[in-house]
């Protein structure tokens, strides 16, 4: 996916917006993981996080975005060898399954974008260290979230602890500016080197999304033109918060 849109640096009162945003989203993906027992539908998890949007009065930017056609969704529901992109549908979840909710809603103009990914019924040891080192991976980032820093800075933290666990990084897709578009600048890759890239400046909200893969990072679409797999089939995993610089370090929007 790319897309060349403007950087856009939000006040402190825009950031308020924000946050409210990112507090739905949070009750979106917690209503969506409490769905997802085993022998439940990806559609059932979309349901369930459609259901709390609907409650805020609030829509999906997910719903309609445009590609090969319109996402159908207002989440993504990836499972397993799913890195991203999953179309909530008739897949059933089975125990031992990872699942990946990704969800994104407008509040006031403003956009919160963030994914968890959790087990089913009981996982393997390989799996839990592929969650945990994704959601791991995602803080290394956000520490790197601060003023005179650079997205080389933040993007080589993801790598260096996704790596460090022994897994790998995706090439094709990059977390991104969020303001009161889904995708603005700057793109955030998910490998990178420290001090190169753009100066990060208080007021830019970045959407960080580490994508991690246990085989190669090479991935297909499906197709369906959308859901995005390892390549090799292997375990994959994804873990998303909009963050914002502030002149007090960095604050996570998309926290509950
Ligand atoms: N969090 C994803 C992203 O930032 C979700 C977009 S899915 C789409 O790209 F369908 F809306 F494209
Ligand atoms: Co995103």
């Amino acid at each position: 996916m790319s897309w060349d849109r403007q950087i856009t640096i939000k006040t402190p009162q825009e950031l308020e917006i924000m946050r409210a945003a990112g507090r739905i989203n949070a009750e979106a993906l917690a209503a969506a993981k409490s769905a997802a027992h085993v022998g439940a539908t990806t559609a059932d998890v979309n349901a369930a996080a459609e259901e709390v949007l609907a409650r805020h009065g609030v829509v999906s930017p997910f719903k309609n975005y445009p590609g090969p056609y319109p996402y159908p969704a207002s989440t993504c529901v990836s499972i397993n060898e799913e890195l991203v992109h999953g179309i909530p549908g008739k897949r059933k979840l089975r125990d031992g399954d990872i699942v990946t909710v990704d969800c994104g809603n407008v509040y006031q103009g403003w956009v919160a974008d963030s994914a968890i990914t959790f087990g089913v019924g009981s996982i393997s040891e390989e799996a839990s260290k592929l969650l945990e080192a994704t959601e791991k991976s995602l803080q290394a980032g956000i520490e790197k979230m601060v003023a005179g820093n650079r997205i080389g800075d933040v993007s080589a933290a993801i790598q260096a602890c996704a790596e460090g666990y022994g897994f790998q990084v995706v090439r094709e897709y990059t977390g991104h500016g969020v303001g009161r578009m889904m995708h603005e600048g700057p793109q955030l890759p998910n490998y990178g080197v420290p001090g190169r890239g753009m100066l990060l400046r208080a007021g830019m909200t970045i959407a960080l999304e580490p994508m991690l893969l246990v085989g190669t990072y090479r991935t297909r679409i499906m197709p369906d033109q959308w859901t995005v797999c390892s390549l090799d089939g292997s375990l994959t995993a994804h873990f998303e918060h909009t963050v914002a610089v502030t002149e007090n370090g960095p604050v996570i929007l998309t926290l509950p």
